[in-house]
């Protein structure tokens, strides 16, 4: 094994204090940190709070001060407690050297990196994940996420993202798992569990970060960035429960808001990081704040400089700066000024020297910077095959009139058109900051791969006209047609269209909010040109959040929703339209029928005039020129199979819980899997609580002409609520209870409790 460990093991040892000699081994994680903060001078606990990034990879603006010689200034010094967007074992190992050989007490690094749905190899984004609803599936992503990226010298990933959202408007819907607390809050536990493991560690795991803690989600208008302001019961029922599922999965680290909430930015926020955090919720990991956000409270108007936002961020509970460089050049003067109490730094420098012990980097600092197991895991084929697994689990069809797909393996002539088709890097998303450019497989390779029928290509339209770069905006073609004429005639003289429109992979993400959700630049016009010589079209969607779609849905007989699915995508997409995989995936996110009807959400809150009284009265709750309905609701899929649902009974029943079962059968002529999903709703309460609410959902297989009963529990956990306070409460009455396939199951019963 080719490992720099062995060569500096001693000098681990003598530098690292306490850490290599068999009574420390004895001693507790907690002791090994308070014996290590009694050697730590006030600067060397402050740099455990300083997190740089390297200055090859941004993933933010750059600091308006700093450099990389500061950087490697303050490392040899001690000053610096981890780095973020370092990766690759040479690069790892050389800045771990520094900070294990050159500093008086060689306390290593944690490296940082924004590993969210794959590392080299992708995967789905989180938000086509969810659309899985297959938590086995997510946490073996998760799982595969860190083992490769451990195995290029990363130990902690800037994932799972757990903000809710009902925007679409907002970029980073891609990389939630979108605007359901209960679903959200399962996906939550399952990536945790499958970045971390049970075992930190061991070296095929990785610490997780709970982020944006809180509220980003609810940014106003969908804008980057934007002021959050919303109310105690939106925070607590529904931002709030996934942040506590990734306390409960044992998330190490989290990380807060670029966003103010309700006045107060999120990094300042004493609420959200001493008392509901690390109080109420006892996590003893550790916040880094975002991005430069300790400074930006100073744009937020809260703090008055930046010195007075270190003080302000510190004492809210905000453990590591993220390159605002605040805490480096300031917490140690306002310390020895007596402005801020010195415990705040023992207790911050103390929960981040915990992680990295748990993570066994006081035992082997280069334990994650092993070349053999860089070469053998990164790409492997098994990390590719669980790729393409959940990336064809990811898939919902959203209509498939006259059965039109899926389609005949062999004898037909199939024009595939679209640039997205033939594009390897829209599929991976705009988190590839690792990945190689270019590497996915189209769509136009994975239809080829079936060699039973001919498939030609015309692009049709460009999408993007400018470079591709992770910090800048694409330049979207509204102008050059002069691909139409030749789609046009492959269109007419072949059996199928196949058409890939959407959003290309960097049209969603951070600071990628739009306001118009149809289809960009001009493949609206050229669906419709292309529909008016051949009906026959398989629409086949790449976007990062849900699209505006009525006509397509009102012309297209056949539409799929592909998102963006990772390394596979190409693959997934061809098993899906020749039904080697019949699609099983649900929206977890509403699709509007217009973008002033959102926010859109299934569980929004009764009016006291939801009803229309009689034709052609307003006083009700409704748009003039539009219906109250979305176009695709939340839990919405279908398969190529067809489920019915009957029998919807309660088996047993006591003060606080309900049993209830429904069989559920399989009456067409595939095997298919359907998500069954439960909703409650609570007829009465006070505060008053949603239409409905997702409390339950199993995924099922089953034969065509089988039935499967399939049982849930009702508990207080589910039929409860917060209240203002943040209490969870239990109020017994009356509830109804609705399962179905989607979240306008009908199929109801009523109870009392
Ligand atoms: C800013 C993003 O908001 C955050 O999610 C990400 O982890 C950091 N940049 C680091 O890249």
């Amino acid at each position: 094994m080719i490992k720099a460990k062995l060569t500096f093991l001693s000098t681990i040892c003598f530098f690292v204090l306490n850490s290599c000699d068999s009574k420390s081994k004895t001693l507790s994680v907690n002791e090994r940190v308070s014996a290590l903060l009694k050697q730590m001078t006030l600067e060397e606990k402050i740099g455990q709070m300083n997190q740089y990034s390297s200055f090859w990879d941004v993933t933010g603006p750059a600091p308006k001060e700093g450099s990389a010689a500061i950087q490697f200034d303050h490392l040899k010094k001690g000053y610096v407690g981890s780095m973020l967007n370092v990766h690759g074992v040479e690069n790892v190992l050389k800045l771990q050297q520094i900070a294990v050989e050159e500093t008086r007490l060689g306390i290593p690094l944690i490296f940082g990196f924004d590993v969210i749905h794959g590392f080299k190899t992708i995967s789905p984004i989180p938000l086509a994940e969810a659309a899985s609803w297959d938590l086995e599936a997510i946490e073996t992503s998760a799982k595969n996420a860190a083992k490769e990226a451990a195995a290029a010298g990363i130990n902690w990933t800037f994932a799972p993202m757990v903000d809710i959202s009902r925007d679409a408007r907002w970029g980073r819907v891609m990389e939630g798992a979108g605007e359901d607390p209960y679903l959200g809050s399962k996906i939550a536990h399952a990536r945790v569990k499958g970045f971390q493991g049970d075992d930190l560690s061991n070296p095929s795991t990785i610490a997780a970060c709970a982020k944006h803690f809180a509220g980003y989600g609810f940014i106003e208008s969908g804008k980057e960035y934007n002021a959050v302001d919303v109310g105690t019961q939106t925070l607590h029922n529904v931002i709030m429960p996934p942040f506590k599922a990734t306390v409960d999965a044992g998330v190490r680290t989290f990380m807060n808001s670029f966003s103010q909430l309700n006045g107060v930015p999120a990094t300042g926020s004493k609420y959200l990081q001493r008392d509901l955090l690390k109080r109420d919720w006892n996590f003893d990991g550790f916040v880094v704040s975002d991005w430069g956000s300790i400074e930006e409270m100073v744009e937020h108007g809260y703090a008055e400089n930046a010195k007075e936002a270190a003080q302000l961020a510190v004492e809210a509970g905000s453990d590591m700066d993220m390159q605002s460089l605040a805490y480096v050049e300031h917490l140690a003067g306002l310390v020895k000024s007596g402005v801020v109490d010195e415990k705040h730094i023992d207790d911050a420098a103390g929960r981040i020297l915990r992680v990295k012990f748990e993570l066994g980097l006081f035992d082997d600092p280069y334990k994650y910077c092993d070349y053999t197991r860089e070469t053998a895991t990164i790409g492997n084929t098994s990390l590719q095959d669980a790729s393409l697994d959940i990336a064809k689990k990811s898939i919902v069809l959203l209509k498939n009139k006259n059965q039109l797909l899926p389609l005949k393996k062999e004898g037909l002539n199939i024009a595939l058109i679209g640039d997205l088709a033939d594009d390897k890097t829209s599929p991976l998303g705009n988190w590839i900051l690792a990945a190689e450019k270019n590497s996915a497989v189209s769509v136009l390779e994975g239809l080829k791969s079936y060699p039973g029928n001919n498939v030609e290509y015309s692009v049709g339209t460009t999408l993007n006209i400018g470079p591709l770069q992770f910090a800048k905006e694409l330049n979207i073609n509204t102008t050059d047609k002069s691909g139409f004429a030749a789609a046009l005639n492959l269109a007419k003289t072949s059996d199928v269209v196949v058409m890939v429109l959407g959003e290309h992979g960097f049209q969603s993400g951070e600071g990628r909010s739009r306001t118009n959700l149809g289809l960009p630049g001009l493949q609206q016009e050229l669906l419709e040109a292309v529909y008016n010589v051949n009906k026959n079209i398989v629409l086949v969607l790449n976007n990062g959040r849900p699209l505006v779609l009525n006509w397509a849905n009102e012309h297209i007989p056949a539409i799929v929703e592909a998102w963006q699915l990772g390394s596979q995508s190409g693959n997934a997409i061809a098993q899906v339209v020749y039904g080697d995989y019949n699609p099983s995936g649900k929206l977890p996110m509403t699709f509007p029928r217009s973008v002033g009807q959102v926010p859109i959400y299934y569980n929004y809150k009764s009016t006291g005039r939801p009803n229309l009284p009689s034709p052609g009265e307003v006083f009700w709750t409704h748009y003039q020129d539009e219906e109250n309905t979305p176009l695709y609701p939340f839990g919405y899929g279908l398969s190529y199979t067809t489920f019915e649902y009957q029998n919807l009974k309660i088996e047993s029943q006591t003060d606080t819980t309900l049993d209830v079962s429904v069989e559920v059968t399989n009456s067409g002529n595939f095997e298919g899997k359907e998500v069954v999903q439960l909703y409650v709703k609570d007829h009465f309460a006070r505060p008053a609580q949603a239409v409905r609410n997702l409390k339950g959902f199993k995924l099922i297989n089953l034969q065509p002409g089988a039935t499967k009963t399939v049982q849930f529990k009702l508990t207080e956990k589910e039929l409860g609520f917060y209240n203002s306070n943040g209490d969870f409460i239990f109020q017994p009455g009356e509830f109804s209870v609705f399962i179905g396939g989607d979240s306008t199951a009908d199929l109801s019963l009523k109870f009392k409790l």
